[in-house]
């Protein structure tokens, strides 16, 4: 049986569209509504996507945050390409090959302080977070402190969808349907404060006191039960909240206080998305651990990694020097396709100044943001290097149907933007030009108008 039979769908118009959208469990989707009205992509080019129908849609959100050079860049996808030809595939279990250790060298240079290792993980995120949780329980147990089996995350974070990112992550949605998750897990408050805080430019003024909660874990659980502290140095995936002024400094110091290792989620906000190499950097506290994906590759093929601080890798270079010393890894750590777009994006990154430009565009970017104040539906708006957000008044009774409406209004009108909850995130390639941020601006003006 073929798959026109199966399905029994007939001839079809342009050969580029699926001829079955049915088998295809679409992640993190409402599939039942996508299938009956789909939004199809099918090209790319810088700050652009082609539909199937053949309109260009405005890139508002760099994909998932992850194409920071813009699509399709014209080095990254030749790197890929002649790696695809020379070499396909390589294992990284006592076998290497030197454009993994390029890459990793290569960012150990950009990552603040002594972050001089990097393990690869594959797939992105997600199991670069898993590698982070994992590693933290094994130095502490590698250093005598075998008793720290205990992570925290935070309420309203995000950590990607393994068992162990959903643990420690903090949206009710990811977790509520997985059972018990892992154990030993505690979250410190969020920081999300509109009271307080609405409309802020950049980092907001009040909350710096709310890293204050890892004190009452620690009194609560004892220190030498916690590992580590996991929190993304800005919330993206929650709807972009970005952290009280001084916080980050001051959840440091408590980590350090107590022997707790702190974990930078940086999967978004690493490789220029605030004009700097990373958050870590443009906050000015350093990390134990640095966790990335997306930008590392500029999204051209999937991989994560782990930043780590040469204390922690050295805990592990004893014993006899014939053993593994971290039973960990993944198939396609240090894919060779990956370590090759990636190798090119950096290059591209540099070569472009395009961190530079984030930082550029950044004030030009908050002042278009913030001139929504006002706008219908509208209760604030958030912004920090090329990141913002426009949080909405929910429908009562009905969460995030008005952002959703908003999120295909816009779509049809050629802007693409991403919606969480009843929140705006925006995070668009750094090549956006100052007209396209405007446009970005107007088109979720205009659709917020229109809506009920
Ligand atoms: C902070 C953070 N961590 C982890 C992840 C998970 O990454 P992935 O989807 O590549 O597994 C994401 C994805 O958006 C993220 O924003």
């Amino acid at each position: 049986m073929n798959e026109l039979s199966k399905t029994g769908a007939g001839a079809r118009t342009d050969t580029r569209a699926p001829n079955n959208l049915e088998s295809f469990w679409m992640p993190y989707t409402a599939n039942r509504s996508f299938k009956q009205a789909p939004r199809l992509y099918v090209g790319a080019k810088g700050m652009y996507y082609t539909t199937v129908d053949g309109r260009q849609v405005l890139d508002g959100t760099a994909g998932l945050w992850c194409v920071n050079a813009g699509h399709c860049n014209p080095r990254i996808v030749q790197a890929i390409q002649d790696q695809a030809a020379e070499m396909d595939y390589a294992p990284s279990f006592q076998m290497g090959h030197p454009k993994a250790f390029e890459l990793a060298s290569r960012v150990a240079q950009m990552l603040p302080g002594d972050l001089d290792h990097v393990f690869f993980a594959s797939g992105g995120g997600s199991e670069a977070v898993d590698t982070a949780l994992k590693i933290a329980l094994a130095y502490q147990r590698q250093i005598g402190q075998g008793t720290r089996t205990r992570l925290i995350g935070r309420e309203r974070g995000y950590h990607g969808t393994g068992f162990g990112g959903i643990s420690v992550g903090g949206i009710v949605a990811n977790r509520k349907a997985f059972g018990t998750l892992l154990t030993g897990v505690d979250h410190l408050r969020h920081t999300h404060d509109l009271g307080r805080n609405a409309y802020s430019r950049g980092l907001p003024q009040h909350g710096a006191e709310l890293a204050d909660d890892l004190e009452r874990l620690v009194t609560l659980h004892d220190a030498s039960t916690i590992a580590a502290v996991i929190v993304e140095p800005v919330a993206g995936s929650t709807g972009v909240l970005m952290p009280p002024q001084g916080y980050l400094q001051r959840l440091r110091q408590i980590c350090d206080k107590h022997g707790i290792l702190l974990i930078f989620d940086e999967v978004i906000t690493g490789f220029g998305r605030l004009g700097t190499n990373f958050g870590a950097d443009y906050f000015g506290v350093q990390p134990d651990m640095v966790t990335m994906a997306k930008g590392l590759t500029n999204a051209a093929v999937p991989a994560g990694a782990v930043g780590v601080r040469k204390h922690i890798y050295d805990a592990f270079m004893t014993g006899p020097e014939h053993m593994i010393e971290l039973f960990h890894g993944y198939t396609y750590s240090a894919h060779p396709l990956a370590m090759a777009a990636g190798l090119a994006t950096l290059d591209v990154y540099r070569e472009e100044g395009l961190f530079q430009r984030v930082a550029d565009l950044a004030p030009y970017w908050e002042q278009a943001l913030h001139s929504l104040k006002g706008a219908r539906h509208v209760i604030d708006i958030r912004n920090l290097g090329l990141i913002g957000a426009v949080e909405l008044e929910p429908i009562a009774g009905k969460p995030t149907a008005r952002a959703y409406d908003l999120f295909i209004k816009c779509f049809e009108k050629g802007v693409g933007i991403r919606t969480t909850g009843d929140i705006v995130a925006l995070s668009p390639p750094f090549i956006i030009e100052k007209g396209e941020i405007d446009r970005i601006v107007e088109t979720l003006r205009e659709c917020l108008q229109t809506l009920d």
